[in-house]
């Protein structure tokens, strides 16, 4: 992984849209796009993600090339965004998948990630990565449930920008394993607390949730799961929403 390259911004509407540009304009692989506050934060599926100044709002400009499971990258960001704030703070979180960190049932952050592909080679990914740091929880919202914040949960404010290196270390970790093509399995078993529970799901193109249970993580980031006894995996695009209902 080369040198992160910051480009720092005070208020931006997206991290992520500011990322696009720098890459349509050919902004190398290692450029990350980092702003105070967002005034059009984007969560999954268009959903808004509330951007106020105390959170770390970033968006990393990737270009993998070849590589054998680009789907698992948005997988491997948010374990990067577990291990990093785990290193920093010491705060236990686990991942609910596909794309959302956790403190128990509240949410501290979370991981967007869009691709550009040429042929089968991925030419540019855009990691978005939103954590919850200083912010007074008042001002947060989380769709389906509670936000919480790192200060909220071990008592003092952090600094930002070390959670941001924090992460982009273990971030840079895991890259290589994905880019060498490694068996990513065992990096995320223990860290994805939906893997083991009941859960309910809402695919997009169904009408009606259904329920089944989480029994692991298949190599490319999908959610396997079952169902009366049939197992299948469920990718994260095709997921509306996902409830952990134990
Ligand atoms: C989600 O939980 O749905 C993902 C939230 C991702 C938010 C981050 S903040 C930095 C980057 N810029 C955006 O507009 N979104 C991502």
């Amino acid at each position: 992984m080369p040198k992160w390259n910051f480009v720092e911004r005070d208020e931006v509407d997206s991290t992520q849209l500011v990322a696009g540009e720098l890459a349509s304009r050919g902004a190398p692989e290692g450029t990350a796009v980092v702003a105070k506050s967002q005034s059009a934060g984007r969560g999954r599926l268009g959903r808004a993600w509330v951007s106020p100044p105390g959170g770390l709002y970033m968006s990393l400009i990737l270009r993998p090339g070849r590589i054998r499971r680009p789907e698992a990258l948005p997988l491997v960001a948010a374990l990067a965004v577990v291990k990093g704030v785990n290193d920093l703070t010491g705060l236990d979180t686990r991942i609910r998948w596909p794309n959302d960190i956790m403190v128990g049932p509240k949410k501290l952050g979370g991981v967007i990630a869009v691709a550009e592909t040429y042929g089968r080679e991925v030419t540019l990914v855009l990691v978005g990565v939103g954590v919850n740091c200083n912010t007074p929880t008042s001002g947060l919202q989380s769709p389906g449930g509670e936000a919480t914040t790192i200060a909220e949960e071990v008592g003092i404010g952090v600094e930002i920008p070390k959670v941001r290196d924090s992460i982009l270390g273990s971030f840079s970790h895991l890259y290589e394993h994905v880019k060498a093509g490694d068996d990513l399995a065992p990096l995320w078993k223990e860290k994805v607390g939906t893997v083991g529970k009941p859960v309910t799901i809402k695919m997009r193109t169904d009408e009606t949730p259904l329920s089944y249970d989480a029994v692991g993580i298949a190599q490319d980031g999908g959610l396997i799961v079952s169902r009366s006894g049939a197992k299948s995996t469920v990718r994260a695009e095709e997921t509306e929403w996902l409830r952990e209902t134990d």
